[in-house]
């Protein structure tokens, strides 16, 4: 039990690690002030470019990735497997170095949901990528995909704690989207540039 709650408590500090914040810091930017104000990668590529962009969304969806593995190598239960992606995921969205502030989730959550069934989420990047193709929104490609992973997760792997961890964590990164959905509806959404 003493390794599980360890492991919740590192998989929670790793995802409070900001990445996009950092490698902006590093380009002298404070993401938060510029574009849409959000750490993730979408925001870090828009304000700095592909490869500061593709370093956040690598390094996001790492810290989501590294604590399932970890808990997998170590022999956890499901459950504590589940609770490991949840605690990396609530790091990035309520990080304990910004004030329990923090992102959107997309990349920790792509992580976590790559650790717990890969096929779900290459079904799920189909459904991004067409989304994002059709309508230019990274917000609504996100969205979707997001929504798409509970079912998918449900029908491809069916454990119930894995299940449920994808139900809370699609539902927050939808919840954490309610700006951009506001901007959906509004027609004042910003639409993705290659
Ligand atoms: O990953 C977050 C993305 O879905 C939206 O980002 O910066 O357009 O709010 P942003």
């Amino acid at each position: 039990m003493l390794n599980e709650i360890l492991l919740l408590a590192a998989a929670y500090l790793l995802g409070s690690i900001p990445t996009g914040l950092l490698l902006a810091k590093a380009a002298g930017v404070d993401i938060r002030t510029t574009g849409s104000g959000n750490i993730g990668a979408t925001n870090v590529y828009r304000t700095l470019g592909r490869s500061v962009g593709i370093a956040t969304l690598a390094g996001d969806c790492l810290k989501g990735f590294l604590p399932i593995i970890a808990a997998k190598y170590l022999g956890m239960a499901d459950l504590w497997i589940a609770l490991a992606g949840l605690a990396a995921f609530l790091g990035h969205v309520y990080s304990i170095f910004l004030a329990f502030k923090g992102g959107k989730g997309v990349a920790t959550a792509l992580g976590v949901f790559l650790g717990i069934s890969p096929l779900a989420v290459l079904i799920s990047l189909g459904i991004f990528i067409a989304v994002v193709v059709a309508s230019r929104y990274i917000s609504l490609g996100s969205i979707i995909a997001a929504a798409a992973m509970p079912p998918l997760v449900a029908f491809l792997d069916g454990r119930p704690p894995l299940v449920a961890v994808t139900v809370v964590i699609a539902s927050i990164v939808i919840f954490k989207h309610r700006d951009n959905i506001a901007r959906l509806r509004a027609g004042t959404e910003n639409r993705f540039k290659a």
